[in-house]
Parts: C-alpha cells; sequence; structure tokens
C-alpha cells in the first residue's frame, strides 16, 4: 500500500489515516492508498466499523489540481466514493482543516459525517472552471436539498463547521484531535449513538423552482462563464437515479474539464501562491511594530486603513492640520464601512491606535514608514530625508507608481533600508501590493516587505525598477493602444464595450473617467520634453478634454458625460476629433469588437514579454498574477501571458507586425517572443520556481 495512506485496527474499529502533505491533496497515490485501505478493512473479519481522518493539517483539501489537465493513474475519485458508499461496514469520516472539493465529496460518500470545529467546508471547483464530478452534484442535494446544495455548488462558498451541521451536510461537531475523535465516532457507531446511511439510498425532493432561479440568476451574473451554467445542469440531473445522474455528472465535468477556463482559473490558483517564491524567501523579515503613513490624500488614507484594519498602531503625518483632517476622516469612513459590512467589531474599532502628527519627528518609534505624497521626485526625495532623520534604521517605503527609486534614495543614508510598496487604489481594498526592489534594498527588506503584504492580506508581487514596475508600465502600452484606436476613429464607447466584452468590468475610458484624466495629463505634460519626437502621439484628444477643464466623474464631464442619469459619450468629442484628425492628417478607420480586443490584448502581451525579458518581473506567471490581483483581468482568462500561451507566439508575432505596418515605431517584435515563435516556446516553461 503507498505511504499516503495507513490503516490501523483498535478493537473493532479499523482505521484509516490519510497522509499526504501539506494539506491531503487526493493525488494518484492518496487515491490508490485509500482504495486498498478500504479493501484491506473491509476484509478484516475483527473490523465492524471504520473510521477515515486526515493527518496534518487537513482532512482532505480536494484534488490534486496540479493533475489538472495531465495524465494521472487511477483509481479516480467517482470510484473511490461510490466504493466507500457501498462499503459493506459502515464508515465514518473525521473532518478537519479544510474538507473541499473531492474531500467533501468522499466525507459525503461515508455513512456518517463528524466535524472538529475549525473545519472549513465546501464545494470550490467552481471557482476553479469545474464542477464536483465525484458525485457531489448527486450527492449533495440529497443530504441538505437542492436549494442548499445549488448555493454551494454554483458559488464555491466556503462552510464553517456549525453552518454544515445546520445545514445536515455533518451530523456532529466537536473538537479535539482527529484520531482521537475518529475512535469516539466509531465507537459511537457502534453504541448505535451515531447513526449511518448511504447517502445515495436516501430519497430527492427534487425542486425544479430553485433550479430555474438559479440557472436564470446566473445567466445575468456570470455570463462569462462556463462551469456554472454546467453545476445547475449536473445538480438538476439528482433527480434522476443515481447512477443515471453520475454518468451525466461525469460527461458536465468532462465538458468544463477540457474549457480553456477551466486552464485559465488553475494558473489564477497557482499564481496567487506562486508570487512568494521569490530569492529573498530564505530572508528573515524585520519584526515590524509601529507603522508610519506620510501623506493621507487618497492612497495614504487606504493605506492607513488597511494597516490599522491588520492590527498595527499606525501614526500618520500630514503637511496641514486642514489635510490631516480630511484624511482622517477618510480614515473614519473606511472603518465604519468595515464594521457596517462586519469585518471590524464595533469594540475592536475602538481599539485601534491611530496618532497623527503635521510634523515628521511623530515617527520617531515607527518601525516601517511609507510615504504617499505627491507623485513629485523633488518632493519625495525632501520626504524620505525628514523620515530617515525622524527615524533612522527604520524600513521606508514609497508609494510611487511610476518614479525611480534609485534616483529617489540617492539623499538617503541608508539605501538598503529603502523599497517600494506599491498599492493600488483604494488602498484597504485592492489585494494586490508590488514589492519593488531598488540597487540597494537588502533581502530582508523585500522579506518584511512580503511578510507585511501577508499580514495585511493582500498578495505581493517582487517588482524590478522602471518607468510604471510591471503593472502600469503594462497599463501604459496598451492605454496608448486604445488612445491611439480612438483617434483613428474607433468610438470610445465600442472601445469599452469590447473591453468590457473580453471580461474586464470597465473599458479603459470608463476607468479613465473614474481615476481622474488630470494625472494622466500631468504625466504626459511632464514626460512632453523627453518624448520620442518620431513617435506618434496618442494623448491628443485626451490633452483637448483636460484643456477644457474635463477631468471624469469628478468635474461631472470627460470621456463621458455624467452629468445625466447615467454616463454617456461625451458630445463634443466629435468636433475635437475631427479637428485632430484634420490638423494630423488622419482618415478615420473604425475597428470591430474583435479588431479592438486583439489589438488592446497584443499591446498588453508585447510590453508584458518585454518586462519579463527585462527581469523586472522574476517570472510570467508573476505578471499576471498583477493583472489578475490588480487590474480587473478576467480570472477565467488566467492573466496576460498565459493568455498568450493560449495564442502561441507566433501568432502573436504575425499580430504585432500586422500592426506594424501603421504604426511600426509602436509596434515592435520583442526578441523573446521571437524566439519563442521560432522555437516553439511558451511562457509556461518560464515560469520555473526562482
Ligand atoms: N491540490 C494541489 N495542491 C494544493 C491543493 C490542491 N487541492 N490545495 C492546496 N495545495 C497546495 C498549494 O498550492 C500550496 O502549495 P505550495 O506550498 O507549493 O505553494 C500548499 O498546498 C499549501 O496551500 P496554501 O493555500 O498555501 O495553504 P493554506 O493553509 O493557506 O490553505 C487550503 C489551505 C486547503 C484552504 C487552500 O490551499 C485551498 O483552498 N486549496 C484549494 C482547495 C480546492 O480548491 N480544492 C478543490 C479541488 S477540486
Ligand atoms: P493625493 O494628492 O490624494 O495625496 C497626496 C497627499 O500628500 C496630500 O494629502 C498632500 O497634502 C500630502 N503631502 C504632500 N506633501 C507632503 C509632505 N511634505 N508631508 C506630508 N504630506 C504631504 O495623492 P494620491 O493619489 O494619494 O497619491 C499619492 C502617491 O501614491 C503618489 O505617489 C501616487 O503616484 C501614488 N499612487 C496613487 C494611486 C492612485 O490611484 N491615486 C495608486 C497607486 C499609487
Amino acid at each position: 500500500m503507498a505511504e499516503f495512506v495507513r490503516t490501523g485496527v483498535e478493537g473493532r474499529i479499523g482505521l484509516i489515516a490519510l497522509d499526504n502533505p501539506p494539506v491531503n491533496a487526493a493525488g494518484a497515490a492518496l487515491r490508490a492508498g485509500l482504495v486498498a485501505a478500504l479493501d484491506r478493512l473491509a476484509a478484516d473479519p475483527a473490523v465492524e466499523v471504520i473510521a477515515l481522518y486526515g493527518e496534518g493539517r487537513s482532512f482532505i483539501a480536494g484534488a490534486d489540481i496540479r493533475e489538472f489537465g495531465r495524465p494521472s493513474a487511477g483509481p479516480w475519485l467517482p470510484e473511490i466514493c461510490n466504493r466507500l458508499e457501498s462499503c459493506e461496514k459502515p464508515v465514518v469520516a473525521v473532518l478537519h482543516g479544510a474538507a473541499l472539493g473531492g474531500g467533501l465529496e468522499v466525507a459525503i460518500a461515508a455513512h456518517a459525517r463528524v466535524a472538529v470545529a475549525g473545519v472549513t467546508l465546501g464545494f470550490p471547483e467552481v471557482t476553479l472552471g469545474i464542477l464536483p464530478g465525484a458525485g457531489g452534484t448527486q450527492r449533495a442535494p440529497r443530504l441538505i436539498g437542492v436549494a442548499a446544495a445549488l448555493d454551494l455548488i454554483t458559488t464555491g462558498r466556503r462552510i464553517g463547521a456549525e453552518e454544515a451541521l445546520a445545514l445536515g451536510l455533518v451530523d456532529q461537531v466537536t473538537q479535539g484531535d482527529p484520531r482521537a475523535v475518529a475512535l469516539a465516532a466509531a465507537g459511537q457507531v457502534l453504541a448505535g449513538r451515531l447513526p449511518t446511511r448511504r447517502t445515495g439510498d436516501i430519497h430527492i425532493t427534487p425542486d425544479p423552482e430553485a433550479i430555474e432561479k438559479t440557472a436564470e440568476a446566473l445567466k445575468h451574473s456570470q455570463p462569462h462563464l462556463f462551469s456554472p451554467h454546467r453545476c445547475v445542469e449536473a445538480v438538476a440531473t439528482a433527480a434522476l437515479p443515481l447512477p443515471e445522474g453520475l454518468a451525466e455528472e461525469r460527461r458536465l465535468f468532462r465538458l468544463c474539464m477540457d474549457s480553456p477556463q477551466r486552464a485559465g482559473l488553475i494558473h489564477a490558483f497557482f499564481a496567487e501562491r506562486a508570487v512568494a517564491k521569490i530569492r529573498e524567501a530564505t530572508a528573515t523579515p524585520r519584526p515590524v511594530g509601529q507603522i508610519g503613513v506620510v501623506g493621507a490624500g487618497t492612497m495614504g488614507s487606504g493605506i492607513a486603513t488597511a494597516c490599522l484594519l491588520a492590527g498595527y498602531p499606525v501614526v500618520l503625518v500630514e503637511k496641514s492640520p486642514e489635510a490631516l483632517a480630511r484624511g482622517s476622516a477618510a480614515i473614519a469612513r473606511n472603518l465604519d464601512g468595515a464594521v457596517s459590512r462586519g469585518k471590524l467589531r464595533p469594540e475592536a474599532r475602538a481599539a485601534l491606535s491611530l496618532d497623527t502628527a503635521t510634523a515628521a519627528a511623530a515617527l520617531s518609534g515607527c518601525d516601517l514608514v511609507i510615504e504617499a505624497v505627491f507623485e513629485d521626485m523633488s518632493v519625495k526625495q525632501a520626504v524620505l530625508s525628514e523620515i530617515e532623520l525622524a527615524c533612522p534604521g527604520a524600513l521606508i517605503a514609497t508609494n510611487t507608481s511610476y518614479l525611480d527609486l534609485n534616483e529617489m534614495a540617492q539623499g538617503l543614508d541608508a539605501p538598503e533600508n529603502f523599497l517600494g510598496l506599491h498599492f493600488f487604489s483604494p488602498a484597504h481594498v485592492m489585494r494586490l501590493v508590488e514589492v519593488v526592489v531598488a540597487a540597494e534594498t537588502q533581502p530582508e527588506v523585500v522579506a518584511t516587505g512580503f511578510a507585511l503584504a501577508r499580514r495585511l492580506g493582500k498578495i505581493a508581487v517582487r517588482a524590478g525598477v522602471c518607468d510604471g514596475f510591471i503593472g502600469n508600465r503594462i497599463m501604459s502600452a496598451y492605454r496608448k493602444a486604445a488612445d491611439l484606436m480612438a483617434l483613428d476613429g474607433t468610438p470610445i464607447a465600442a472601445i469599452d464595450a469590447a473591453v468590457r466584452g473580453y471580461g474586464f468590468a470597465m473599458g479603459p475610458f470608463e476607468m479613465g473617467d473614474l481615476a481622474g484624466l488630470d494625472i494622466g495629463w500631468a504625466a504626459r505634460k511632464r514626460q512632453a520634453a523627453t518624448r520620442d519626437p518620431a513617435a506618434r502621439y496618442h494623448g491628443a484628444l485626451a490633452d483637448r478634454l483636460c484643456e477644457a477643464g474635463w477631468f471624469g466623474r469628478k468635474t461631472g464631464r470627460g470621456w463621458y458625460d455624467h452629468s445625466g442619469d447615467g454616463p454617456v459619450p461625451n458630445p463634443e468629442i466629435p468636433r475635437l476629433l475631427r479637428e485632430i484628425q484634420a490638423a494630423e492628417g488622419i482618415t478615420p478607420r473604425p475597428l470591430d469588437a474583435p479588431d479592438i480586443v486583439a489589438r488592446y490584448e497584443t499591446a498588453m502581451i508585447m510590453e508584458a514579454a518585454r518586462v519579463v525579458e527585462e527581469g523586472i518581473a522574476l517570472r510570467p506567471i508573476d505578471v499576471d498574477a498583477v493583472f489578475l490581483f490588480g487590474y480587473g483581468f478576467p480570472r477565467w482568462k488566467g492573466g496576460p501571458l498565459h493568455q498568450a500561451d493560449a495564442i502561441g507566439a507566433a501568432e502573436i508575432c504575425a499580430r504585432i507586425e500586422r500592426h506594424a505596418l501603421d504604426n511600426p515605431r509602436f509596434w515592435q517584435v520583442p526578441d523573446i517572443l521571437r524566439r519563442m515563435a521560432r522555437a516553439g516556446g511558451r511562457f509556461a516553461d518560464l515560469n520555473r520556481e526562482d
């Protein structure tokens, strides 16, 4: 028998211990071991009841996600669940840690379930682009009813022991070590105090209304996704006799498995975890007690909120009492919001520690200070020096969006303590933080940035220094592509609609109106002196809007007019555009939706490839994580470079070369893509651990 599963016999009780660290994923070896263990104990005449439990952190965290899309070996989970259910001796499952996906399917194929307090249960398959394919869609409705099963299976929602008990997913909740609980539960079965039954034998009450209602709601809420709809179809077949329902579940499961969304969503699952694997991972993070935040505008107040919510005492420094009052009020609103959403208990809110000051000297007790002042090199350099003077030896971080960290660090006595922590707006909500590593940043300073992000509940991605790091640099490129399409006559509303159709929540112009067009205008003016004179200027139309005082939502008008019920395209744009086109000799050539998204996506991939080639991102999967967790890239597409692999390097090169016919300066094939196209390589091949 495989070492992943051990059996033992204690009197009349047969024990099966699952042991596949770290989370007992049900990989091929564990599956084979489980079947062998069942066979052995079923055949052992001394054994009258079998108890199944997990060693380590979990019962079973689900199927082994690494096997998906790759060849693997049987036995498969559906057979195991059927074998378990049909076992002639009663089997009780003890659930602790995580009983998710295939783990929960194994549990509900057993004859009774005892949950250890603190366990997380759920069917997260839908978040991976699949459905519970080992009987979950058939057995869960029998145990807990169609409506409750639909809820768990179509949302992937994770629940605790008490809710599972209330639903009828488990029979008891208890405390203790899983092995001891297994022995006790088996004892109760023997004593007749814990009833057992085969889930497949339970009569199911069909609920066509719940099916219809969920199917209809998902059509609107998840129009892009494939698997949630198949989940409903699978649960609908639970009204059939079990073998027929299981066969239909299997057919739908295979459809999901073969869908590109499954590959994208699983890539996203691993992206979230892969980004933590950095070369500085072995360095010891510095202890961080108190945190300072300098600048309490949009970002500073959000960053301070995030730190407070994670339990850090915060010192907030602004340049005037008025600005401080505005920032403090924004933080108070954020915290009120957290209380009203149930994320923060009122008594915990009262215990949060926020000190405010208008002089940097107040930062003297801080271990880390994050500056979020105006995006201006000389302002930032002056502020950094003040911070260093106030708390020598502390870590100092900048939240700059684009500026050069090496230049910024020039005036510091200890540039080794300096790093970038690039949060996204709103900083207490968005999950991404780019940890930007400057030339002299020490490994333990990088490790501290990652540890802080983790404690804030955020996803940290390591980035090198360049104009805009990973995310904003790539965004600048595809924004430019969008601006050029607009100048060439594609209506902005058509561009936004096509980008939404691709899966983003908003198009680039809608996003611009939300963020404020003045930010980009200031950047274009700053860059005017160093702009490549031979490159086509993309900002002409945006400049005209800003010159008219139209900065987006905050001024009531931008790319769109926001004064009425809903935004409508700014009616002045056609006139402004005609003037620019006449002056620049542009013949309008509007693009259709497929051409729009192809250009947008290709510009994104083109710059993303350069970011990898230059080592700004450690791996392609780091770029994908930045876009998934910071820029609203559709999760089911896995990220721009996962998408690039799906399209193929040769096709991307061909697209760039086609676009280069009109604008050879902008559209240039990165060497890395050309090499991949020649050799048939993929970005996935570069996703090795650092
Ligand atoms: N298959 C394969 N590997 C898995 C896995 C699974 N089902 N679940 C977790 N892992 C791996 C993670 O990739 C990670 O690997 P790494 O250390 O090489 O990065 C490791 O197990 C630990 O997982 P992590 O998420 O970092 O630990 P955690 O304690 O924060 O969370 C879980 C544990 C089980 C709650 C979480 O990993 C999880 O939700 N897993 C997915 C469960 C799931 O979707 N199951 C359904 C599959 S059909
Ligand atoms: P903001 O204008 O809203 O806030 C800046 C604040 O800094 C103001 O309240 C100002 O009074 C204060 N300030 C200026 N000089 C100061 C000084 N010497 N001492 C103390 N306070 C001072 O700007 P923001 O949008 O919060 O941006 C701040 C930084 O974060 C910038 O570097 C920006 O590029 C970056 N950033 C912004 C966003 C975003 O979406 N707004 C996202 C990521 C990063």
